[in-house]
């Protein structure tokens, strides 16, 4: 068995270090702990994740320790909001990240079938990404439609709802043709 000497290393080197963002995003983080009483720093907590996603596409953990000295919190109380909301991403994901909803109700109405007909036809695995870099799929939590099952969210922000093998392929082509200005984060 081989030993870690321990003796030369830094041990400062060794502890995460927080991200540095630019004045304009600071700015931002600033206006969203502004809607809170000056005690209650933390309550912007999501939203700063979510420029943070806006900006770089995911949120990792350098992200993580930055926002948590910013707004005065454990980091682990940061952690726990990123790892709890599946609309963080905690790494980086393809242009399009699709979000097929698996709960019960929608496994009932086919959710399940859908998730792996994109799978099938994107050719990527559930969780994985398109080696083009254009789309990420993944299974999602109720989205507050489940009588329009199957029901799928682009990019967290774009719901399509009743979404059959037709409707996907209509899907997968719109989003393939969309230049720069499409659907974003
Ligand atoms: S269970 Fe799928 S939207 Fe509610």
């Amino acid at each position: 068995m081989s030993t870690i000497h321990m003796n030369n290393v830094d041990a400062h080197a060794l502890e995460p270090k927080a991200s540095e963002f630019a004045p304009d995003v600071v700015a931002r983080f600033a206006k969203e702990v502004a809607k809170y009483p000056g005690d209650q720093k933390q309550s912007a907590v999501m939203a700063c994740l979510s420029i943070v996603q806006q900006i770089k596409g995911y949120v990792n953990s350098s992200d993580e320790l930055f926002l948590a000295n910013y707004l005065e919190m454990p980091p682990m109380a940061v952690h726990e909001v990123s790892t709890f909301y599946n609309m963080y991403n905690l790494a980086p994901v393809g242009r399009f990240k699709i979000n097929v909803c698996t709960n019960l109700p929608c496994q009932l109405r086919q959710g399940q079938t859908a998730l792996e007909y994109l799978s099938q036809k994107l050719g990527v695995s559930v969780g994985g990404t398109t080696k083009d870099g254009m789309f990420t799929l993944q299974p999602g939590e109720c989205m507050g439609a489940c009588a329009d099952a199957p029901v799928m969210l682009v990019n967290d922000r774009t719901m399509c709802s009743f979404m059959s093998t037709e409707k996907m392929d209509q899907m997968i082509d719109s989003l393939r043709a969309l230049k720069d200005d499409g659907v974003q984060s």
